[in-house]
């Protein structure tokens, strides 16, 4: 197959990171036979000072007419002092929202050999395997009005959603339960605001047409707690957009870091925005020490989710757990054994250890 990859490396370790993921890439479509095409182009603070705003027109051009976007992280201190509608996020925010990339799906699996390397107790952390699915399109993020008022003595800021808009993200939750273990919890305020009032009643609705997936509804500061100290009771979590973004940070504590989880934002025709969970990082950036693994598990979720390559998406998962089991790790994972490696030798193992490879070597070791 032949897909057009726009890449947005954005800032701080983006860069970095989008490089590993190309490297992978590369090496599925000489494995596999497809053939990737890549265009790279300008988002957050790298575009502010480029063309002097966050998202360019022709960035959010290039991604309409694109296959799939592969985005690495936007923001850090240089443009703090820039105008709120000019900050790098608001690159990160637009693109989604142009897009219309309303479902944010943040799986949240632990690899065995990684379960040492959270700070939660081993028995906690083991096995879990949760999927975030967050809206991403609404809710306080996008609201107007968002401003200063009285001479900058009072603030507003506005939670709106129309019933259409949880009403698609409510059903991608509940497909996703389906496909899984059969049980969804949704999360929400509904005891103190409207809109998660609002919220609750469409996943009541909506449950009748999904008969075999059992609901359940938290409240967003019990899921919090919750999902510190029994992680295994949740499978698939489906929340408005400001819920979702501070939960799927918490839930990186179960991985071992946050460099380790992907994410795909998706809209109902497949299109979709590939991004690890984790930001920028200004403070480890350029030194090829960041953590790879967030952005090329994105990019195994590109394939399985914009190209229905399944097979090459898993594989990339495989290589990964593998790489992983061998004992090499960057530093943000304390693993106490094995090999420190920097970004691009991350990449390269994972590489090394796609199995087409390993079967070649294999047969020459039998020769040898
Ligand atoms: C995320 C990030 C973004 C968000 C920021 C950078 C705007 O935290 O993708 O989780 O809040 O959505
Ligand atoms: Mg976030």
């Amino acid at each position: 197959m032949r897909k057009q990859i726009i890449m947005l490396p954005g800032d701080g370790v983006g860069q970095e990171i989008m490089e590993g993921a190309k490297a992978v890439l590369n090496a599925v479509a000489g494995e596999y036979h497809h053939e990737f095409v890549f265009h790279e182009h300008a988002i957050g603070g790298d575009a502010i000072d480029r063309y002097g705003t966050p998202l360019p027109e022709e960035t959010v051009k290039a991604c309409n007419s694109a296959d799939a976007v592969l985005l690495g992280a936007v923001g850090g201190p240089k443009w703090d002092d820039v105008e709120p509608r000019k900050r790098p996020e608001r690159g990160l925010l637009g693109i989604r929202k142009s897009l219309g990339l309303f479902a944010n799906l943040r799986p949240v699996t632990g690899f065995s050999s990684l379960v040492h390397s959270s700070p939660l107790k081993t028995e906690i952390v083991d096995g879990c395997d949760i999927l975030i699915v967050r809206e991403l399109t609404g809710g306080l993020y996008f609201g107007t009005p968002s401003e200063r008022r009285d001479e900058g003595n009072s603030v507003v800021d506005t939670l709106q959603y129309t019933r259409a808009e949880i009403e698609r993200i409510v059903e991608k939750g509940f497909e996703a339960a389906r496909m899984r273990s059969g049980h969804l919890t949704s999360v929400d305020k509904a005891n103190v605001l409207e809109s998660s009032r609002m919220w609750r009643e469409v996943v009541n609705e909506k449950a009748k047409d999904y008969p075999e997936v059992t609901v359940e509804h938290l409240l967003v500061d019990a899921a919090a707690m919750k999902l510190i100290t029994n992680p295994r009771q949740f499978d698939v979590i489906v929340t408005e957009n400001l819920f979702g973004d501070i939960l799927s940070d918490e839930a990186s504590v179960l991985t071992g870091s946050l460099g380790m989880l992907p994410s795909a934002s998706l809209r109902t025709d497949g299109v979709g925005l590939y991004e690890p969970v984790h930001g920028s990082a200004p403070d480890i950036a350029g030194q090829d020490i960041a953590n790879p693994l967030g952005m090329i598990l994105s990019a195994a979720m590109m394939l399985r989710h914009s190209f229905g390559m399944e097979e090459e998406a898993a594989e990339i998962e495989r290589a990964v757990n593998e790489t992983l089991e061998g004992g090499f790790h960057t530093v943000d994972l304390d693993l106490k054994k094995g090999k420190i490696v920097g970004t691009q030798d991350m990449a390269e193992k994972v590489i090394e250890n796609f199995s087409t490879k390993s079967i070649s070597n294999a047969i020459c070791s039998s020769y040898m």
